[in-house]
């Protein structure tokens, strides 16, 4: 393909073999002034961060382990939106590269079936009210394969490669995911959340599902039936009250 098409998202990136975690570099580069659209990337992550505090295995070679500085100017409740947003241009950017079905478990896992193929871990950097940058943070499967999947992660864990059959082009993969990210956001920046909330509805793994959400203070049972138009879960318990679920709340438990 011909070069990259965006004005922003991915003109500058920062291009590393083995760190620790593309997010803390991520932070210091958007500390030091770096412009919107900065991509930090490694070949290899010897202590990669996931959610919830848990490990993100990222081993040489055969992932797209990277970070992403944007600096919307949005309120600070609506900085989950941005997730969501990624998860939409993620999961397009993969069927567009392999034609794999992709669908987006709440708030922010790539699924292929019943298999996580990509996590997207947000930060924030705020000074009281207003949003300095965030760092986005995106482990995908590439090009793992399925001798490469630790056994203790194979019923859970998945890659593009092992479902399309094909390797995957990873500087490509990047690339469209630069356009796409962009296309996307820039029509949030202008129009609002209306079209990501659609398209995630439509690649939702959850919506219509009974979930569990526990949090320390309660647990709570029902369906998830859809996104408020801030992008909080709606979920609907047994006796028909419908509760917010908020991304923070949800834990699914090994995945
Ligand atoms: C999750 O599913 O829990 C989120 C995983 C996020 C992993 C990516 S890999 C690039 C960036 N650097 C990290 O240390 N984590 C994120």
């Amino acid at each position: 393909r011909a070069g990259l098409s965006t004005y922003r998202i991915g003109q500058q990136v920062l291009a590393y073999d083995t760190v620790l975690s593309t997010q803390p570099l991520a932070h210091e580069a958007a500390a030091k002034g770096a412009p919107e659209g900065t991509l930090v990337i490694a070949e290899q992550q010897t202590g990669g961060k996931g959610r919830l505090g848990r490990p993100w295995h990222s081993p040489r070679g055969t992932g797209i382990w990277m970070s992403l500085i944007i600096r919307p100017e949005i309120p600070l409740p609506k900085t989950p939106q941005m997730t969501l947003l990624t998860a939409v241009a993620l999961a397009k950017t993969m069927w567009e590269e392999t034609g794999v079905d992709i669908k987006i478990k709440w708030p922010n896992d790539l699924f292929i079936g019943d298999k996580k193929v990509s996590g997207v871990l947000t930060e924030l950097n705020a000074e009281s009210d207003r949003v300095n940058y965030l760092v986005i943070g995106m482990g995908i499967n590439a090009n793992l394969e399925q001798k490469d999947v630790p056994p203790e992660l194979s019923s859970i864990a998945t890659s593009l490669r092992i479902e399309s059959g094909k390797p995957i082009k990873r500087v490509a993969f990047i690339q469209r995911f630069c356009e796409n990210f962009e296309r996307e956001y820039d029509h949030y920046l202008r129009e609002g959340f209306e079209r990501v909330k659609s398209e995630w509805e439509q690649h939702s793994y959850t919506i219509g599902k009974w979930i569990t959400v526990s949090t320390i203070q309660y647990t709570l049972e029902g369906r998830a039936i859809g996104l408020d138009e801030e992008g909080v879960l709606i979920l609907e318990d047994a006796t028909g009250k419908r509760h917010k679920v908020y991304s923070a709340d949800v834990n699914y438990g090994a995945n």
